[in-house]
């Protein structure tokens, strides 16, 4: 609840490209999408999407089945990108903390994650995460997390985080 209401809150006060984590686009996610899920059919999800342009690039790249997740409702509802593509009914938008909901089983070829997974700081989260991941994700699919690296900063957002 506290975590919701921070990123909430994040989402509110800054401009979409005001926040570190800005890219105009996710150059090297949509490299690694390409190359993992080459089917235009392929069933992705991004996890923790924010305001990111990733699900606009892969709509206009031919993608089809599209989910977007995050914790926050502010993150996807300002970023024009993605209210052009709210609109459309092939993308499934899902509000919810990825540490508790429940997807359904086996319904994603491919599972991005950019810059979420760091900020499961107790191994309770990153347990409920990695059962996810195995719950939604089908037998020779594909999943892309992205964290900090060692270097990286230990906060973000005033979050602590893990380096990887
Ligand atoms: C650093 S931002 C990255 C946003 C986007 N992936 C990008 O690369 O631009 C982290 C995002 O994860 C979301 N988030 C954080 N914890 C989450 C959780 N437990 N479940 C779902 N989303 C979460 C936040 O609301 C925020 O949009």
């Amino acid at each position: 609840m506290i975590r919701r209401r921070i990123w909430e809150s994040v989402y509110n006060s800054r401009a979409p490209d005001a926040v570190s984590w800005y890219r105009p686009h996710l150059e090297l996610s949509l490299e690694l999408i390409e190359r993992c899920a080459p089917l235009s059919s392929a069933s992705i999800i991004d996890v923790g999407a924010g305001e990111s342009t990733l699900v606009d690039d892969l709509l206009s790249r031919g993608y089809r089945d599209l989910t977007v997740l995050d914790v926050s409702k502010n993150s996807y509802r300002r970023n024009e990108g993605a209210i052009r593509a709210f609109q459309r009914n092939d993308v499934r938008w899902i509000h919810g903390d990825i540490t508790r909901i429940c997807l359904p089983a086996q319904s994603f070829d491919l599972w991005h994650d950019r810059a979420v997974f760091h900020f499961l700081v107790n191994s309770e989260q990153r347990e409920a995460y990695v059962r996810s991941v195995l719950n939604a994700v089908r037998p020779g699919g594909h999943v892309i997390v992205s964290t900090f690296g060692p270097e990286g900063p230990a906060q973000c957002s005033g979050l602590d985080v893990v380096r990887y």
